[in-house]
This record gives C-alpha cells, sequence and structure tokens, in this order.
C-alpha cells in the first residue's frame, strides 16, 4: 500500500562552493530533482525543494592556501556563480542557502549539543600528527605519504587513491605535511565519535527490511554491502580552524567534520526559508507525515543513507528519509569528468555558448540520465537528441499545429465536430498521458517519465500525417476544423506536461497558445482550449543545432585533451643518486602471469600467479583498474624477485610487478618486446 503524505521535504546535495558546477552535477542531481519538485507542485503538494553551498572542508581550505586568501574569499565566489547556474537552468529551488551562514553554524552547533548533551557520542583521545612550524594538527588530507599497501607515494591521510584502501594518518610511512612539506610531530588530541555500530539493528529494520522494494537497486546494494561489513564509530569533529567550532568543553580549535554539519545545513536552510516566508518549518522535519527525499550522487550515498540517518535518529525528533534515489555518473565522451583536467562541460560556459537553450540540456542529461549505471554524454548524441528528437518529433509538431491554423483559421481554435475512429483513439490515448508519466516520476524514473512525453509528442505527428489536412483543406473543411482542434488539445496537454521536464519551452509554449498555467490534473482532456480561443503566433521552439557548432565544442575538448598530454610528458625530477653497487643489489626478471583475480572487496587489488622462471610465485598488484583478470593471462613481464615479502589483505606478496606510470597515475605493464625466457636478468 502507497502510503499517503501531507507534504514534501526534497533536498538535492549541496555543491562543494570551491569550484564551478558541471553536466554531471546537473544530470546527477539537480534536473531529476527540480523536475520532481515541480511535477509535486502542479500536483498541488506542499513542497520545500531545497538546495544551498556546502562551505566547509579540507579541500576549501587548501584551495584558500593556495591562493592566500580567506576560505570565506573562496566560498562567496563560488557561491554566488553556483546560485546563478541554478538560477539560469531554471532550478527551483525553494530557497538556496549556505553552510556558511549563521543559521547553519547555530543549527548546527544546537544538533550537535543535543547528542552531546544526550550522551550519543563517544569521546576517544589519541594521537595525531601535528605540524610545528604552523602550529596545526594536520587532518585528512592535509598529510600525505607512503602508502602502506601498495607503497604509492602520494597517499593521503585518509585514503590511498592508488590502491582505493580507507587509511588512517598513522598508517603512512615517511608522513608529510602538505602545509609547510615538514615531516610532522605526534600529538594528543581528543574527537567525538559517532558510534554508528550501535545503529545496525535498526539500519537493518528500517531499510533493509523496510525499503528492499522501493528504493533504487544500486542505493539498496550499496548500503547493503556497508550494513554486512560491519559498521565503526566514525569521528564528527576535526583539529581545523574552518568551519563550526564544536560546543563542547575542551574543544578550542575544533569544528565539526565537514560531514557532519552539510546535511545539516538541508535544516538550516529550511529554517531560513521559514524566516522569509513566516511559514513553519518544523512539520516539514518532524511530522511523520513529510516525506523527505534526498537527491544526491553515488558518492554520497553513505553519508545520506548510513551517516545522517543515524544523526538524526538518534537526535530523536527528525524524521528520516523516506527514499534516496541516487543516480550513477555521468561520463563525458567516454572518460571521466574530472576537474583537475577540466574535462567538463561547465555550467556557465554551455550558458554562454547556447544561450536560450537551457531545455536542450535538461532534455539531454534527462533522457540520457545515468539513472541505474555510469552512462556517457557525447556531443553528437547532443546535436542528434536536438535535431531529431526536441526539433523533429516536440518542435515540429508544435509548429504544424499552429501555422496551420494560423492559415486556416485566423489563429482561431476552430470547433471540434464529429469525431472519427482514430480521432476517438487519439483522444482517449490522450487521457492516458498524465498518468502514464506520473507513474513513472512517482518512481524516480525520469527518463522513462520523458519519454512517455514525447510519445505524445508523436501521437500528435502521427495524427497530422496520417490526416493531411493539408489535402483535405480543399474538399472537407469541418474535418480539418477537427483535426486542427484535436491536434491543438494535444499541444497544450503538451504545455502542461512538458512544465516540469521543459519549463523554458513549456512556458513559451503556453504564451504561443495563450493559455494560463494549470495544474497537473487538467492535463488528459480534449477541451483544454475552447473553440473561437485566440492563439498568438508561432514561434520557433528548437532551433536546429549545426555541426559547426558541435565540431567547435568536440575540437574544445581535443584541447583540453591535448593540454592534459603535454602536462604529462612533463615527467617528474629524477630521484637522488645511487651508486652501481645499490643498483646491482635490484634483481628484476622477465616471468608470465599464468593466473589472475580480483582480491575480494577491493577496487585495485588483483592476485596474480606469475612464473619467474625461477619459481612461481604470487603477487598482489594494484592494478586492477586497468587491467581486466582474463586480458593479463599469458602476458609477459617484469618483476622484481628480491623484494622482501609482505602481506596484502591477508596475501603474501612475493615480489613486484613493475610497472610504468604516467602524470595521470594511468598504468602501463613494462614488458619485454620480443621473445625471451621467463627468469632473464633485466639490467
Ligand atoms: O559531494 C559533495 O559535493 C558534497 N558537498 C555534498 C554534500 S550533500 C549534503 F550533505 F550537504
Ligand atoms: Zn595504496
Amino acid at each position: 500500500m502507497t502510503k499517503k503524505f501531507d507534504r514534501y521535504t526534497i533536498t538535492s546535495a549541496l555543491p562543494y562552493a570551491n569550484g564551478p558546477l558541471h553536466i554531471g552535477h546537473l544530470a546527477g542531481v539537480y534536473v531529476p530533482a527540480d523536475i520532481y519538485a515541480r511535477y509535486l507542485r502542479m500536483k498541488g503538494k506542499d513542497v520545500i525543494f531545497i538546495g544551498g553551498s556546502d562551505e566547509h572542508g579540507v579541500p576549501i581550505t587548501i584551495k584558500a592556501r593556495q591562493e592566500g586568501v580567506d576560505p570565506q574569499k573562496i566560498v562567496d565566489r563560488y557561491h554566488e556563480q553556483i546560485k546563478k547556474s541554478f538560477e539560469e537552468f531554471g532550478i527551483s529551488f525553494d530557497v538556496y542557502s549556505r553552510t556558511s551562514a549563521p543559521i547553519h553554524h547555530k543549527t548546527a552547533a544546537e544538533f550537535f549539543k543535543k547528542l552531546y548533551k544526550d550522551g550519543k557520542f563517544i569521546e576517544k583521545t589519541n594521537m595525531q600528527y601535528f605540524d610545528e612550524e604552523t602550529q596545526h594538527f594536520l587532518a585528512d588530507r592535509y598529510i600525505t605519504g607512503i602508502c602502506p599497501h601498495c607503497g604509492y607515494d602520494k597517499a593521503y591521510g585518509d585514503q590511498c587513491e592508488n590502491c582505493g584502501t580507507s587509511l588512517s594518518p598513522l598508517d603512512l610511512k615517511n608522513p608529510k605535511s602538505a602545509l609547510s612539506g615538514n615531516v610532522p610531530v605526534l600529538k594528543e588530541t581528543k574527537h567525538w565519535y559517532l558510534p554508528l555500530d550501535q545503529y545496525e539493528d535498526w539500519l537493518k529494520e528500517w531499510i533493509l527490511e523496510g525499503h528492499k522494494n522501493d528504493w533504487k537497486v544500486n542505493v539498496y546494494g550499496q548500503v547493503k554491502s556497508w550494513i554486512d561489513q560491519g559498521l565503526q564509530p566514525r569521528a564528527v569533529t576535526r583539529d581545523l580552524d574552518w568551519g563550526v567550532h564544536v560546543p563542547a568543553e575542551g574543544a578550542e580549535g575544533k569544528v565539526l567534520y565537514v560531514w557532519f554539519d552539510a546535511p545539516i545545513g538541508y535544516i538550516s536552510a529550511t529554517k531560513e526559508w521559514s524566516e522569509k516566508t513566516g511559514k513553519d518549518w518544523v512539520p516539514y522535519w518532524k511530522d511523520e507525515k513529510s516525506k523527505l527525499v534526498h537527491f544526491i550522487g553515488k558518492d554520497n550515498i553513505v553519508f545520506h543513507c548510513i551517516i545522517f540517518p543515524i544523526m538524526l535518529h538518534a537526535e530523536g525528533s527528525y524524521i528520516v528519509p523516506e527514499n534516496v534515489p541516487a543516480n550513477e555518473f555521468l561520463n563525458l565522451e567516454n572518460d571521466k569528468i574530472s576537474t583537475s583536467r577540466n574535462w567538463a562541460v561547465w555550467l556557465h560556459e554551455y550558458l554562454e555558448e547556447f544561450p536560450g537553450k537551457q531545455d536542450v540540456l535538461r532534455y539531454v542529461l534527462t533522457a540520457n540520465a545515468p539513472e541505474t549505471k555510469d552512462n556517457d554524454f557525447t556531443w553528437k548524441d547532443f546535436q542528434a537528441r536536438n535535431n531529431n528528437e526536441l526539433l523533429a518529433i516536440f518542435g515540429n509538431f508544435v509548429n504544424r499545429t499552429l501555422v496551420l491554423t494560423q492559415k486556416y483559421f485566423d489563429s482561431k481554435v476552430p470547433a471540434q465536430g464529429v469525431l472519427d475512429e482514430e480521432t476517438q483513439k487519439v483522444v482517449a490515448a490522450i487521457a492516458a498521458y498524465p498518468n502514464k508519466i506520473s507513474s513513472s516520476i512517482d518512481r524516480y524514473r525520469f527518463r522513462e517519465a520523458l519519454g512517455e512525453l514525447m510519445n505524445l509528442a508523436r501521437l500528435g505527428n502521427k495524427y497530422l500525417t496520417d490526416q493531411e489536412p493539408w489535402k483535405l483543406i480543399k474538399t472537407d473543411e469541418e474535418k480539418v476544423k477537427t483535426i486542427l482542434n484535436i491536434s491543438l488539445q494535444i499541444a497544450a496537454n503538451l504545455a502542461i506536461l512538458s512544465e516540469p521536464f521543459l519549463p523554458f519551452s513549456a512556458k513559451k509554449l503556453r504564451g504561443m497558445l495563450n493559455m494560463p498555467e494549470h495544474k497537473w490534473s487538467d492535463a488528459g482532456t480534449s477541451t483544454l482550449l475552447e473553440s473561437g480561443h485566440q492563439l498568438n503566433k508561432a514561434e520557433l521552439l528548437f532551433e536546429r543545432i549545426e555541426d559547426k557548432t558541435i565540431e567547435a565544442q568536440i575540437q574544445k575538448l581535443m584541447d583540453t585533451k591535448k593540454e592534459n598530454e603535454e602536462e604529462a610528458v612533463t615527467a617528474k625530477p629524477s630521484k637522488e643518486e645511487i651508486t652501481f653497487d645499490e643498483f646491482m643489489k635490484v634483481d628484476i626478471r622477465t616471468g608470465t602471469i599464468l593466473e589472475a583475480e580480483v582480491v575480494p572487496k577491493t577496487k585495485k587489488l588483483l592476485k596474480l600467479k606469475i612464473d619467474t622462471g625461477i619459481d612461481e610465485r604470487t603477487v598482489v598488484s594494484g592494478i586492477a583498474e586497468y587491467y581486466k583478470p582474463e586480458d593479463i593471462i599469458g602476458k609477459k613481464v617484469s618483476i622484481l624477485v628480491n623484494l622482501a615479502p609482505r602481506k596484502l589483505r591477508g596475501i603474501e606478496s612475493q615480489g613486484m610487478i613493475l610497472m610504468a606510470e604516467d602524470a595521470d597515475g594511468r598504468l602501463c605493464f613494462v614488458s619485454p618486446t620480443e621473445d625471451v625466457s621467463d627468469g632473464s636478468e633485466v639490467k
């Protein structure tokens, strides 16, 4: 049985205010959230749609330090830019707030205090790295060093990006402060932890049992795997001077962990909205009859499905999310979107280069949304969807209908006469569309919903083509009146039902049809426009996008790729000098990979069996992201055979496969190029 709700609290992930937005943000989070919010408003529901900037966290402070400015200056700059991009794309937030706002600091601090007072935290004192030169404790990404698992020398204090292992700063070998480059010292510090493990039973009942059937498979699966692995207490404070100060004794110089304060930002934003509108914020967060839905990308799942719900539950007076329809990632031209490599379509640039075409991007990103798997955005697909779908189907139908009505009936809606069999079928089909589209949106299947909307436009196109009013006008004007009346009713239905997806075009179409805004429930009828109703002049809803426009965009990306490659060939400077004798200690042989398999529960590690010519041995190698096990069996490799064995994920690795690594961290085998027997010495 579907639950009935009195109101909807819709949140969208708060983007970090340390860079501009790109198409991945829109596709993954904001367009689907906006479609949902607009649709519910049209259904007359009580909705608050929340957005805002996430303005804390270590990367923002690092950027500020690099630029030699205050972090506030960084977030002020990007907050304004991000907010403007959202407005221009028609993302219809009821409130767009920011986590540096005083109301947020107050709300987050009070939230922490309540949990603190209720004894929900564990206090732990441990040793943490401290930079004596800058007098800072080094949190997360402020510390780098050698990964104990794979030997990667730029591992961060919280994670090795080479082998994917999650680390704690004390695990790193040769630790260095990212602030001064100095070797840090260990110093005692106290932190507050949320014991996630204590909520496992509650999570199992709430999600694993309660939402098995209504949450998306990708979201449910990720949550289940986290819970199955067992949860650990998680520190919710950091030694940092940028963020919400921890309101507890002995917490000077400490702030809330960014992932503790950011989701509370949704609540603070609701309070800000409440102050502006005079409406009460409380029911949106505390009444069981409110439906809380978080729109996020897949990298945010654990925070929105496990940690934030535990915080809300532990606090005691809040509701928890009813659904978290997280999307997968959008790639660009077959490559991961990357800010550091400038591999993205930036929204502020799109708006300049494609003025007035916001709906085209909204359309393409919805039609190709990464709802169940990662998807790819290509400029050719963008062009094809505009020219062959929006223009050829939707735009063309509307245009033909309006131009013919202009020509034959002076832009007045002609009367509906007797409906022949085909027309009756069309009228019945129109009636079914609002529910078809609703049913998809209600299940967060936005691409399916958009497909149905386009089917309505297809129906209209087919009807006109079959009926050929331009021929009939000479012999049967009465019939033409009916045909154009029905076509205009389809156009009016499109104007209503396209609003959540294509708000700019829907408005333009309403203008042409001279019709007011409607409720969702008004759609489905074939009597939206009365006969005699005066229409306005037909304008084009969509324009053709020419090859040269698309080629220019592709060229722009190719230039980026070239720049990246040029940067990549700037090789790192050589390491310090060694003697010949030192080199001679290294024993490298050629070998053959006999077996390969992924190490369970890792993304990057492969367990290999190698014939070294001397023996057969096991080597664990961090190459799984670049090579599939089945593709490398039989491959000739170079292997360091006299490296002391080390245990990786419980497996003893006896040696190391030599790999070449480019500046982007891409790996490739260093293999003999001619046939040579296993065990040959490499020197
Ligand atoms: O991943 C991100 O971009 C985060 N800034 C999202 C935060 S969502 C919420 F918790 F605020
Ligand atoms: Zn590693």
